[in-house]
């Protein structure tokens, strides 16, 4: 199903039933409101102005619309902020980041919990048993624009709370902390600083307890205000939309409290925001990298516990990466059909009209700036629409053949300390989910703990820590399990383990890893054996009792294997990786293919669905019977065949 973002507040009133109709008209079943107008709802405090927005729901619920309403906290008024100024958030410098966009507030502010709390609750009251309302969205894309963290004095204040319940006393946080080292000790939890602002490195526990104690508080928030709409607003769901790339807290603690997960694609903004090469950009600026909206759509299947939804979908050129291109003639359409592929519930547009006015004028909307025309964009929803009519329901998603643990914390960790400046583990993974979906695999993103048994491959690319649950489950993994490097590399208080890395894998692997080597872009370790290609970024030298398939240039181990556990001891370039994963997927008894790069296929039930980025045609496979597109799957297009 299809939805859109929609904020009343920026048109003439008279507008509004001529916008609903147009919307149900293009095939639009959802609206999202409210998310940024708190300035309109309680314009000074406690003098609230709710007769716009009731009659907004009226109208949309009128012309047969689901609506789905945020809560306006993203965008705290002026008002709020000069009575409570302890509300804004510290940069890293030490500096106040003050109002005049959005998203103005620190997670460690108790006036901040107290005053969203009220506002949350009124709005609840108001319209929790609207018939018009489908669910809820909390606030708006926590952590975007790097607010997950905030270094101000209400946030010292809170992390001191924080590690007393954590740790209880000094010595034990001098102890977790390797204080001793270079005389960091600390006599009381008051005498705790935040890890900004010193002369060199701050202690790399103390930054890694700052980051989860940041990440626990957005949980913790977002939980204060699901119970809110919770209870008065019962028979309503709840989701939360997130921002790709945005790893600055735990997304499936935060998933804990919603019903579904929603996130929010823009796959052409992305490929400025990933560090992929300036010769890869180039090739995707018009369409996007085949996998940077598949990569989130499977992320946040995986966050939402089966169940997501995409709440904001770039409809043309956005305004807010350094190069801002617009799509090619096709994409907005094979944007929205990879998402329906990947089990999205309902993929939403960002935003009904573009604003010719404020911060966002020159975003594309599926309407022109300020008219009541549609853009090519939006012609292109207009066109999903009709196809979704003639397509009826789709069938269900299974499970994926690979399942890819994903690990926030691993991402902290080795930006905390990266070793080599390259070394990025989102990159990591992005890297992994690529080759795997080159080789015509479907992925689930599984959270470090879940079960794995029934996958044929698990892949975790780096889990610096490995908790009990995540050993567990890995013991019990029935398939074959490729372990990346870095691995084990660290307890829960960043110390190395005893028995050196992978630690709690040591045994099952077979391995030991006794040194570490950072490669320079340029410099790489060749690798041979039952696959080929070499070492990049990072390379372990490793002691195994394990069977040794493939070693770097020096002899030393490369690729182990013992029992279902394969361990890869390095930054694989493109030709290991795929190598690797190939052997890997053999192992396994999986099949697989060997797809161009601008080709994807994703399975939904008994579904195929194929999509093409590229500039070359693509004959689809002999056998298939094509239900929906050609044969021949043309640049841009989608296709989907039915498969055994
Ligand atoms: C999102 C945000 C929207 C809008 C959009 C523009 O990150 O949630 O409010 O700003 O970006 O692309």
């Amino acid at each position: 199903m299809l939805g859109v973002c929609y904020y009343p507040e920026h048109w003439d009133e008279a507008r509004w039933v001529d916008d609903a109709r147009r919307m149900v008209e293009l095939g639009i079943s959802f609206v999202r409101i409210g998310e940024f107008a708190w300035s309109r709802i309680e314009p000074s405090r406690g003098q609230f102005e709710f007769g716009w927005l009731d009659r907004a729901m009226d109208v949309l619920h009128a012309a047969g619309l689901r609506i789905v309403l945020g809560t306006p906290t993203a965008t705290p008024p002026k008002w709020l902020v000069d009575e409570h100024p302890d509300i804004l958030p510290y940069d890293e410098d030490g500096k106040i980041r003050g109002f005049g966009s959005r998203r103005h507030y620190t997670f460690s502010s108790r006036t901040w919990w107290r005053e969203s709390a009220r506002i949350v609750e009124i709005v609840a009251k108001r319209y929790g048993e609207h018939p018009g309302l489908a669910g809820w969205q909390t606030d708006n894309e926590y952590g975007c624009h790097d607010t997950t963290l905030s270094w101000g004095p209400e946030d010292l204040k809170e992390f001191r709370q924080w590690l007393r319940l954590r740790y209880q006393s000094a010595d034990q946080l001098n102890e977790a902390w390797g204080s001793v080292f270079w005389s960091m000790e600390l006599k009381s939890f008051d005498d705790v600083r935040l890890p900004n602002l010193t002369v060199t490195e701050a202690n790399p526990a103390t930054r890694l307890d700052f980051w989860r104690f940041q990440s626990d508080q957005v949980a913790a928030y977002d939980k204060m205000q699901c119970d809110i709409l919770r209870s008065h607003s019962p028979e309503r769901w709840i989701t939360h939309n997130f921002m790709g790339f945005v790893s600055d807290f735990d997304h499936f603690k935060v998933a804990d409290n919603l019903d579904l997960a929603s996130w929010d694609s823009y796959p052409i903004g992305f490929v400025e925001k990933f560090p992929f090469t300036e010769e890869e950009r180039n090739c995707w600026a018009e369409t996007s990298h085949p996998d940077i909206a598949p990569y989130h759509h499977d992320l946040y299947r995986g966050v939402g516990k089966g169940r997501f939804w995409v709440m904001e979908q770039q409809p043309g050129p956005v305004n807010w990466a350094p190069w801002n291109p617009v799509p090619k003639p096709g994409m907005v359409r094979l944007w929205t059909w990879e998402a329906l592929a990947h089990g999205a519930e309902v993929v939403s547009y960002f935003r009904w009209r573009q604003a010719p006015f404020a911060q966002e004028q020159m975003h594309a909307g599926l309407n022109m700036a300020g008219l009541d025309e549609l853009s090519p964009g939006g012609l292109e929803a207009r066109q999903v629409g009709e196809e979704l009519t003639l397509f009826g329901n789709l069938p269900d998603v299974q499970k994926a053949q690979v399942a890819l643990i994903f690990d926030y914390q691993s991402y902290w960790t080795t930006m905390i300390q990266p070793q080599g400046k390259d070394f990025r583990y989102e990159e990591l993974c992005f890297r992994w989910y690529e080759s795997l979906r080159r080789l015509g695999l479907d992925i689930d993103f599984v959270r470090p703990g879940t079960s794995l048994e029934g996958y044929p491959l698990v892949v975790v690319p780096c889990m610096t820590e490995i908790d009990l649950i995540t050993e567990a489950a890995l013991a019990k993994a029935t398939g074959t399990v490729l372990i990346g490097a870095r691995t084990g590399s660290r307890d829960r208080n960043f110390v190395i383990p005893k028995n050196l890395p992978p630690g709690p894998l040591g045994q099952r692997t077979g391995n030991r890893v006794i040194q570490v080597s950072t490669l320079r872009p340029g410099l790489s370790d060749a690798v041979e054996g039952d696959v080929k290609g070499a070492a990049i970024r990072w390379r372990e030298t490793v002691e195994t009792s394990a069977e040794v398939l493939a070693r770097f240039s020096n002899g030393d181990p490369a690729l182990t294997e013992s029992g279902n556990m394969l361990y890869l001891a390095c930054w694989a370039d493109e030709e290991l990786l795929t190598g690797v994963l190939t052997l890997a997927a053999r192992k396994a008894g999986l099949e697989t293919l060997s797809l161009p790069a601008h080709i994807r296929i994703r399975r939904r039930g008994n579904l195929t669905f194929a999509f093409n980025y590229g500039t070359e045609a693509w004959p689809i496979p002999q056998e298939a019977s094509v239900l929906f597109g050609q044969a021949v799957l043309e640049p841009q297009a989608v296709s989907a065949w039915k498969h055994a």
